[in-house]
């Protein structure tokens, strides 16, 4: 059971039976629902529980009723804000970095060294990939439209989607899929072929097994000499041998190894399967993708910035201009 789900589950039985079920039934729709507090409450009292529910518990309850929301992350309450409980200053003298305080936002944990290391170097390795690729190019041309750095970083990330950056949550569902279900790598690509899909996570351009993507060789050297398990890893390759054996350009890439080795670093911090699909399908995986490329898309914004570059236009050469005749109207 999930943290959330354990609130929830406590709430739950607190409020049951207790002098503010009534309030809490009536008020249910308008307040908890409205507020996407997504509580069920029995429809049942049960005969037992009004009686032994103390002051304090139905304090709590009511408390819990009006709140507008639930957080479980941070707390800027009192004398500092904590991360996942620990105070700032406690992870600054501890000299923790920014792939622990991931950890800590993120996933709550504490984390050891070689997944906060792992974390940091995905963001290291993502963080930009040049002037033309989507995310870049639109802000760059919103930058040199005048627009605002807020604005020119939004208009770059928007363009982060399923061929660009957000393969990774799909590359890990499937991938995660394919081993736990036991298909063997042959069934895999032949399942995914049946449901006339390409497998997330492979294909490239123009890179080749012979001419590999240097950002994915390096996340899985790491992985392979850091993480206590590659399981998932060892599954996704031996798919790879068989999509490469059809066509040279369908290697991993690089949104296919973040996702598979992100499951396999989430399995190996003790997240359970169920928790793993829930933050699968959460966008936890693109997450990684979003906040390193953001580094990047930034730079290009101010780069652009300081060269003053007046407004882009695509040039008429750039343009295939195939209009319909007149006759096809
Ligand atoms: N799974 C199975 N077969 C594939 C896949 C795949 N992921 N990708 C391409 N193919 C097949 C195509 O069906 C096609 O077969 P055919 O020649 O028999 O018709 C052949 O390989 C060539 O396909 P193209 O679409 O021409 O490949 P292209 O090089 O244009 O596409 C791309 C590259 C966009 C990455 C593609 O492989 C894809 O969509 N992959 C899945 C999504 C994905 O992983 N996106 C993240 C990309 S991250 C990055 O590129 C850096």
């Amino acid at each position: 059971m999930t943290k959330i789900d354990k609130i929830k589950k406590e709430f739950q039985d607190k409020v049951q039976g207790s002098k503010i079920y009534e309030l809490a039934k009536r008020d249910r729709h308008e307040n908890l629902k409205k507020e996407k507090v997504d509580v069920a409450i029995p429809e049942q009292r049960t005969s037992t529980d009004a009686q032994h529910i103390s002051t304090q518990t139905i304090k709590e309850s009511e408390l819990k009723i009006k709140a507008q929301f639930i957080t479980t992350i941070s707390d800027d309450r009192g004398e500092e804000v904590k991360y996942a409980g620990i105070p700032l200053s406690k992870l600054i003298e501890d000299k923790k970095g920014i792939g622990d305080i991931i950890g800590l936002l993120w996933l709550k944990k504490k984390l050891p060294r070689y997944a906060s290391k792992f974390i940091e170097l995905i963001i290291e390795t993502v963080a930009d990939h040049g002037p033309c690729v989507s995310g870049a190019h639109n802000a760059i041309v919103a930058a040199r439209a005048g627009k605002d750095l807020v604005s020119s970083v939004a208009s770059g990330l928007l363009t982060i989607g399923p061929r660009f950056g957000g393969a990774i949550d799909e590359a890990g569902r499937y991938f995660k899929w394919g081993k736990d279900s036991g298909l063997s790598p042959e069934g895999f690509v032949n399942e995914m072929k049946k449901k006339r899909m390409l497998i997330p996570g492979i294909g490239h351009k123009i890179k080749t097994s012979k001419n590999p993507d240097k950002r994915v060789v390096l996340l899985i050297n790491y992985a392979k000499k850091n993480f206590p398990k590659t399981e998932y890893l060892n599954y996704v390759h031996k798919v790879e041998k068989i999509t490469t054996s059809r066509k040279d350009t369908l290697i991993l890439n690089i949104d296919g190894c973040v996702g598979v080795l992100l499951v396999d670093m989430l399995k190996s911090l003790g997240f359970t399967d169920e928790e793993i699909t829930e933050r699968l399908n959460a966008g936890l995986l693109n997450a990684f993708f979003v906040l390193g490329r953001t580094i990047g898309i930034i730079g290009h914004v101010i780069d652009q910035k300081l060269l003053k570059s007046s407004l882009y236009r695509t040039p008429y050469e750039d343009v295939l201009y195939d209009l319909p005749d007149k006759s096809e109207l």
